[in-house]
């Protein structure tokens, strides 16, 4: 059944905000570009010719619709954020009745409250929680929270992974320029704006490798603050032992650990990664997931670190932190309702024996098409490298065949299929694997009769 959101019909109403069916996609392109930079909402690309050729106008479980009626199987997800599909009913009910009752009290909230304590329950570390809009908000306020708790300024994180678009962490992330990077622990800004002055504060090790990571660490101990992990970094999985031995890195050296769960956090499983893996950090940073596709983030952590943050705590010990639509109803509504669906049982076998399932249908199916393929990932996350080169790190991943990856991407949205196949909900079952799977064959046979394949 297409159950369309009551604000989507709103919108409906008015044909300046709702672009008609069958509207000319090429006009509106255009206007958007004489009004938003590029035409586009972010920096994501650094081809503005890479953005999809079409709009959408409303999502429903595992599908996207456009505004010139194609029917999209969505394997982007709102950046991975919608781990029930769109306008999961649970979700969209809460956030209308909240919307009616009201968002903003200048104040917590009650649907705040019960998310805090939801949370508290499933994530390990967690013995507080504090709301922020999003990731990025999430990272910059844990960072706070490490720098005031050790009283030092440096910051270890991994190569290639990203922590949202602060100044603070945007440096040598998965969207910098890796050509130029210097060797680490040295870090490499990605972006124009950032103040020259704090290259120093991040400093960069390599994914997986835990001796050099142990000798940044003790070199700088003097001024470390704290080591940032993305669990599951950019897709890559870290080697045994290696999550336990930066804990024990971490705590033998007494510095906070932080992991920053934006994408792994009630995606692998309702503990998200801490739980899958068993090992817990001192503080963890959330958003994406958990609130279904609202402005949503979080930083949970143990007491001491937490802490900080109450206002009764000593003037010399606080931290401040104040978003206006921190712990907003709406969003905290629609992260109840989330994390009460993501708690059903079998919800998370589903999710990994889709993961399964896809990663070895599509490994069949990419060694059929004689392509060197390493699958990744965890459980639900699913990614893949074509190269035969070991990969353990962020630079060793580059070796990938990032033409044809790009190739496959825009040759499956010929075939009605949004993004690379790799993301997917609780929506997504039988019929959508089928769809990913049979997409994916089409593509291939599409690159290799046109040569591409192994160009
Ligand atoms: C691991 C991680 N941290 C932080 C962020 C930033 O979150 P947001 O985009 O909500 O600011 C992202 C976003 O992709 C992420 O993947």
């Amino acid at each position: 059944m297409l159950l369309i959101c009551p604000l989507l019909r709103l919108c409906e109403q008015d044909e300046r905000t709702y672009h008609p069916v069958k509207a000319n996609h090429k006009k509106i392109m255009q206007e958007a570009a004489a009004y938003m930079p590029g035409g586009i909402h972010h920096t994501i690309s650094h081809n503005p010719n890479s953005a999809p050729e079409f709009l959408f106008t409303h999502g429903d479980g595992a599908y996207l619709y456009t505004t010139d009626g194609r029917r999209f199987l969505d394997t982007m997800l709102g950046h991975g954020s919608l781990l029930l599909g769109h306008c999961a009913p649970t979700v969209v009910e809460a956030v209308t009745t909240q919307a009616a009752l009201g968002n903003t009290f200048t104040h917590i909230t009650q649907p705040s409250i019960e998310l805090a304590r939801m949370m508290v329950e499933d994530v390990p570390c967690a013995d507080k929680v504090r709301f922020t809009n999003s990731g990025t908000e999430a990272v910059i306020l844990a960072l706070r929270l490490v720098r005031a708790h050790t009283a030092k300024n440096k910051i270890l994180k991994f190569e290639g992974a990203y922590h949202g678009f602060a100044d603070g962490l945007l440096y040598s992330t998965n969207y910098g320029y890796p050509d130029r990077w210097p060797e680490p622990p040295s870090s490499d800004p990605d972006s124009l704006g950032i103040p020259e002055g704090q290259q120093d504060l991040v400093l960069i090790a390599p994914w997986n490798d835990l001796e050099r990571t142990t000798r940044i660490v003790r070199d700088n101990i003097e001024d470390l603050a704290g080591i940032i992990v993305e669990p599951v970094m950019r897709g890559l999985s870290s080697q045994p032992g290696f999550l336990e031995g930066i804990r024990e890195l971490a705590t033998d050296h007494d510095t906070p650990l932080i992991f920053d769960e934006v994408r792994t956090g009630f995606r692998l499983a309702l503990g998200g990664a801490q739980e899958y893996y068993g090992v817990t950090p001192d503080l963890s940073t959330f958003g994406k997931g958990i609130g279904s596709g609202y402005p949503l983030g979080a930083v949970a952590g143990n007491d001491q670190i937490m802490g900080h943050l109450n206002p009764a705590s000593l003037d010399e010990e606080r931290v401040f932190s104040l978003g206006t639509f921190h712990s907003n109803a709406v969003s905290t509504a629609a992260g109840v309702a989330t994390i009460r669906a993501l708690r059903q049982p079998g919800t998370y076998e589903h999710l990994k024996s889709y993961g399964d399932q896809l990663r070895a249908g599509l490994e069949e199916l990419f060694q059929r098409f004689d392509l060197p393929v390493q699958m990744s990932g965890e459980a639900n996350i699913v990614e893949w490298f074509f190269t035969t080169e070991p990969i353990t790190d962020y630079r060793s991943s580059l070796a990938t065949n990032l033409a044809l990856s790009g190739r496959i991407s825009s040759e499956m949205r010929s075939q009605n299929i949004f993004g690379g196949g790799g993301n997917f909900s609780t929506e997504h079952g039988d019929t959508e694997l089928s769809l990913t799977l049979e997409a994916m064959e089409a593509c291939l046979v599409s690159l290799r009769d046109s040569g591409e394949l192994n160009a």
